[in-house]
């Protein structure tokens, strides 16, 4: 039987993994489940850990659940290390979103100046649980959802010796099945190529029963709002021309670069409103674990779809399967490029559709970026590698060139200030500064 550690195991998005392995109990047999919270979690690990052991008595399967804060217990002899935990939980999360927008830049919490925080709070933790993880369970995979997992990737590729890590995002996998569904076919009939970063991934070529179907569904469901964008994303249409010119289907993220002024708007109209998304997202949660704590609920219930954890754990739980079954499957998942995307370095991370055995992901090749969007992704690239860098050596110049060359930002007296505000309002969780 399999051993599985979740860390950040309080998680509300827990019963949906749970759910998971529990309708794939014969393909991927867990038989533990180790969910690993800290301290500040522990009331959240409690409830939803107690109803992922009523979710599995009732669905009669062996797993045994197991609640732990002792990471190093959950790790020991681990199969797969799962991770989804968030460093300072939604009041950093709030702090990132609110301010940038004092200064008039966007506040999102993987894009821009809070994704280069989310990041730097959560390096020295993913580092240090990869030194656990060679101790305790060097043959583990780990599959990292915890963001940004393109740029905690790249920390993990770039500073440690460590390979079987695989990061993770249901943004490709959401846009795969938006497709199936505008197409009016089961999933498995089409196939995309995925190429770009983590949330900054473009779907290149659409095949349905291997024909190339590509324009028709970017003139006919890219455009849409609503057949493409989450939860947590404001849908707008794309204009018409311009996402036709693209020839390419952008993801939800996207809108942060091509719409940049009026996703600002919307943010600062919202954050007025209803607050930020970590606010939004702070009610769910709360009405989500009262739910939680009915000892007669013992499934998932639905209103967990309000977070955008839609197919995360088909995601997860379909990539732990094929590692484990060696399947050979293809999917789109965040890995070593290795040459798959031309202009690209070799040892970069990478967002791209991949083989995927018990060896990890094998990317496709894919060849180059298209030229209209080469710029930007390579952009990006540089910013995740000197926000890594700041991450790992806490290192003034290195953050602010960071902050600085992130286009969402753009200015360096503008980034300097954001930095020193958000070095100051954070500093209790950046331990390498
Ligand atoms: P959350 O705020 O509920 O945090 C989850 C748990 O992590 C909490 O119970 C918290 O106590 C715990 N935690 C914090 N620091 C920890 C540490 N050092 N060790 C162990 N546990 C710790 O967050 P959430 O909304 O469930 O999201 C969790 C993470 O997953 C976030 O980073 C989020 O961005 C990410 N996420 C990623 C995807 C994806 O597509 N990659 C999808 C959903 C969520
Ligand atoms: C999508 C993204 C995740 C992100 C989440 C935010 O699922 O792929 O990376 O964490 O949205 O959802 P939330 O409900 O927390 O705003
Ligand atoms: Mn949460
Ligand atoms: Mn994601």
């Amino acid at each position: 039987g399999i051993k599985i550690a979740t860390i950040g195991g309080g998680s509300s998005y827990t019963p949906e993994l749970v759910e998971g392995f529990i309708k794939r109990y014969d393909e991927l047999p867990v038989r533990e489940l180790w969910l690993v919270d800290i301290e500040e979690g522990r009331e959240k690990l409690e409830i939803v850990g107690n109803l992922a052991k009523r979710m599995v008595e009732k669905a009669g399967v062996p797993m045994e659940i197991h609640l732990t804060l002792d990471r190093r217990a959950a790790l020991k002899d681990a199969d797969f290390v799962t991770t989804q935990f968030r460093v300072g939980l939604l009041e950093a999360r709030m702090k990132d979103e609110r301010i940038p927008l004092k200064y008039g830049v966007i506040g999102q919490e993987t894009n821009g100046p809070g994704g280069l925080f989310k990041a730097l709070r959560t390096i020295p933790v993913i580092l240090d649980i990869v030194k656990d993880i060679e101790e305790l369970c060097p043959n583990a995979w780990l599959v990292n959802f915890t963001n940004p997992t393109g740029i905690l990737t790249e920390a993990i590729l770039r500073y440690t010796d460590f390979r079987k890590v695989v990061g993770l995002c249901n943004v490709p996998i959401h846009i795969h099945m938006n497709i199936a569904k505008g197409l009016g076919v089961e999933a498995e009939r089409v196939h995309i190529d995925f190429m770009g970063l983590n949330h900054m991934v473009y779907g290149t070529k659409v095949l349905l029963d291997g024909e190339d179907v590509t324009s028709r569904v970017v003139s006919e469901f890219a455009r849409p709002a609503e057949s493409m964008t989450m939860q947590n994303i404001k849908a707008m249409d794309w204009n018409p021309d311009f996402i036709e010119a693209l020839g390419a289907i952008p993801c939800p993220y996207h809108r942060y670069y091509y719409q940049t002024k009026v996703m600002l708007e919307e943010e600062l109209e919202a954050a007025k409103k209803d607050g930020t998304r970590a606010e939004v997202v702070k009610k769910l949660e709360e009405s989500l674990f009262e739910l939680y704590k009915d000892p007669n609920l013992n499934i998932k219930p639905p209103q967990l779809e309000k977070r955008d954890g839609a197919y995360y754990s088909d995601a997860a739980c379909r990539l732990i399967s094929s590692l484990y079954n060696n399947k050979g499957d293809i999917q789109p998942v965040n890995t070593m490029n290795n040459g798959a995307i031309a202009s690209i370095p070799d040892d970069c991370a990478v967002e791209v559709s991949a083989v995927i055995t018990k060896d990890g992901p094998k990317p496709l090749t894919m060849g180059d970026l298209p030229v209209a969007v080469r710029g930007l992704v390579q952009q990006i690239k540089s910013f995740e590698r000197v926000a890594a860098e700041a991450g790992v050596t806490g290192d003034y110049k290195t953050a602010l060139l960071a902050m600085c060359i992130n286009p969402l930002v753009g200015s360096d007296n503008l980034a300097k200030q954001i930095l020193d505000e958000m070095l100051e309002a954070h500093k209790e969780h950046l331990p390498q500064f």
